[in-house]
């Protein structure tokens, strides 16, 4: 398999300096991790968006963030009797049958229903929203001519080839290789997709930052580096940047911070959850 002139390889020019990474869409706003946050994201001007990729007991690969379905569905109340409802234990037409929006109405994770800025009607589409496979994810994208990165989440009954291959795969059919980052915390995951598609963009996750990040990124063929806001160390970013790394910094929230970061010419893209504020942030440093 090739894909020439994927957008997130190294080296590659970016859309812009700084790239508005929606947080599993525009978490903020919209239910995390569905084609309703992915679709806010892109009206409010986003980049790319980024969603969390789990497999199905039948081996289908979908978005959820959590090991288990209990925090963003109505998986206890159809399914009483499944408690912890680990994901990798319901079939794909057992979870198509879930409800992943109505819980953002009741919990407002991010407090922005109760500040107004959710109307009463995206509230009422939110409920009965489904969790998306994620071939739907990458076909919603790809309509939108949009980009995607994809966080391969820790396989817990599939080996890492077999996700790498069925990942590349959905990939490959929808003919979005040129726009689809991939990361993830599992490095084996991340070897086997440079190994079936070496022109692909990869990117590990780091919660703990390396003792030689250059060294770690050469040795895995990465593109970026996804580091969390508190592994992140300028002098490292810095390097990276110099020799073609993308830097993607997770998580922000804060305007401050936000701007800050943005201006600081440190880091290629940022994930927040409020793509909303990064936006004219961006456009008023870097034009629209
Ligand atoms: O991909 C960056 C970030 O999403 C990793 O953390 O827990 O939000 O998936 P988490
Ligand atoms: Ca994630």
């Amino acid at each position: 398999m090739s894909s020439s002139a994927n957008i997130f390889r190294r080296g590659a020019p970016l859309p812009r300096p700084v790239l508005d990474i929606a947080h599993r869409g525009a978490a903020s706003l919209a239910p995390e991790n569905t084609l309703a946050a992915a679709r806010k994201a892109h009206e409010l001007g986003a980049d790319l968006w980024e969603c969390d990729v789990r497999f199905t007991r039948d081996g289908v690969p979908i978005l959820m963030h959590d090991a288990t379905l209990r925090r963003t569905t109505d998986c206890h109340r159809k399914f009483p009797t499944r408690a912890p409802w680990w994901v990798h234990l319901f079939s794909l037409e057992e979870i198509e049958r879930l409800d992943a929006g109505s819980w953002f109405n009741e919990v407002d994770p991010f407090g922005q229903i109760r500040a107004g800025a959710v109307p009463q009607e995206e509230q009422q589409g939110y409920r009965g929203e489904p969790v998306p496979t994620l071939e739907a994810a990458l076909r919603f994208t790809k309509k939108r001519g949009w980009r995607a990165n994809l966080e391969l989440k820790p396989g817990v009954h599939l080996a890492p080839r077999l996700v790498a291959e069925r990942v590349l795969g959905l990939i490959q059919e929808v003919g979005i290789a040129t726009e689809v980052l991939i990361s993830s915390y599992d490095e084996r995951v991340l070897r086997e997709i440079k190994r079936l598609d070496r022109e692909l963009a990869i990117a590990p996750l780091v919660a703990l930052r390396p003792p030689d990040p250059v060294g770690y990124l050469e040795g895995l063929q990465a593109d970026a580096y996804h580091p969390g806001l508190w592994a992140f160390v300028p002098e490292d970013a810095s390097a990276l940047r110099r020799l073609g790394f993308g830097v993607n910094l997770w998580t922000c929230d804060a305007p401050d911070r936000l701007r800050e970061l943005a201006a600081g010419g440190l880091v290629s893209g940022l994930f927040t959850n409020f793509p909303q504020r990064l936006e004219p942030i961006l456009e008023e440093l870097f034009g629209s």
